[in-house]
């Protein structure tokens, strides 16, 4: 990778804090395994928003897949749907995502940004459906973009070809990176961003279920469970927003035990080893998402890096379980894990 790409796809804001107290979480904690547990007929398998899945993790939403590898987002699609792991595409997506789900039907999750008004987020949001993805990611934690110096020191650009087509219509996208000249931050966003009457008019618009992104806060994740939404995801963004919030992992659980177990929580952020994927779920999450593994893996390789790393997590997660003594993942309890926090 180009130390431009690597200053975009791995760094995080600011000091990196939240960057490191993502993988610090999980490098802290443990599972006790119980061996000798009858583990016959074991499976990763699982159910989210009532349809299958065959591991419990996703590709997380990153944007402009096309800086790494010529098929961009198609690459990392197929490069998941060979391990049968689902990908979200990015609003990002420096592919058109019509011709994104000709060539991967199992991608059907749209993650989208607020995008300045009711109206325009709609319609970006319906285009989505109308090119068949069933589910929609709202984004809510990234209103404008975080203080990324890393990205600046390395002088990182998006080249003129690589765009993110499917907002082409969109007039003014709200993670524009602030332009030379312009004065404070809150007069020029502020105005545009969204409040929770804002989601909650989408959610009961839309004719699809919405999961918001970006839940670091009990109350937050009650309030979405309050106006509908379908499930949310506990996230930070990968350390890229707000340098200086939690680790993912060490807020998950209250977030689970605000809303019961029974409601689909995801995580992200930090996750780099099956065995962190034992400890999200044992800490209450339903499923996580799996960013810059997958960066790495479409950077080095394409199609094939990226199914690489994914075929790597699956077979790690069930060695995992395999050691825990977990035959499935409803094995997959709370008292297994310490957080040591
Ligand atoms: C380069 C990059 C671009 C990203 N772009 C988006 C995006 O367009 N939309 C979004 O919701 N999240 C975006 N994210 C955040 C990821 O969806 C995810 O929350 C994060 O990468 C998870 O952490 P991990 O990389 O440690 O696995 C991006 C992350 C990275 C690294």
């Amino acid at each position: 990778m180009s130390a431009e790409n690597s200053a975009y796809f791995l760094a995080g804001a600011g000091d990196e804090r939240t960057l490191q107290a993502n993988a610090h979480a999980f490098a802290r904690a443990h599972i006790t395994p119980r061996p000798l547990r009858s583990l016959g007929g074991g499976s990763t398998a699982t159910t989210l928003l009532g349809k299958p899945l065959a591991a419990p993790f996703l590709v997380a939403p990153f944007a402009y897949h096309r800086l790494l590898d010529d098929a961009g987002e198609i690459a990392t699609a197929r490069g998941a749907e060979a391990q049968e792991i689902k990908m979200i595409l990015s609003a990002q997506s420096s592919v058109d995502m019509t011709r994104l789900r000709a060539a991967a039907q199992s991608c059907d999750w749209f993650q989208l940004y607020w995008m300045g008004s009711r109206e325009a987020t709609h319609a970006v949001a319906q285009s989505a459906l109308t090119a068949g993805f069933t589910t929609i990611v709202l984004t809510i934690d990234a209103p404008v973009q975080g203080v990324r110096d890393r990205e600046i020191e390395a002088r990182f650009r998006l080249p003129p070809d690589i765009t993110p087509v499917n907002l082409a219509h969109v007039p003014r996208p709200r993670f524009a990176p602030l332009a030379d000249g312009q004065s404070l931050v809150f007069d020029r966003i502020a105005p545009d961003l969204p409040d929770w009457d804002d989601v909650a008019w989408l959610i009961e618009t839309m004719n699809a279920p919405v999961v918001l992104k970006g839940i670091l806060h009990p109350e937050d994740a009650a309030k979405a469970v309050q106006i509908g939404a379908a499930g949310v995801i506990v996230s930070n963004h990968g350390g890229r927003v707000l340098d200086g919030a939690p680790a993912t992992l060490d807020v998950l659980p209250a977030i689970v035990a605000k809303v019961g177990s029974a409601y689909p929580v995801l995580v992200d952020g930090g996750i780099r080893r099956g065995i962190d994927i034992l400890v999200a779920l044992a800490s209450g999450a339903k499923a996580v998402l799996v960013g810059r593994p997958v960066v790495c893996g479409l950077a080095v390789a394409g199609e094939l890096g990226v199914s690489h790393v994914l075929r790597l997590l699956r077979d790690e997660l069930e060695v995992a379980m395999l050691l825990a003594g977990c035959a499935t993942i409803d094995d997959i309890t709370p008292e297994m894990v310490h957080l040591n926090r």
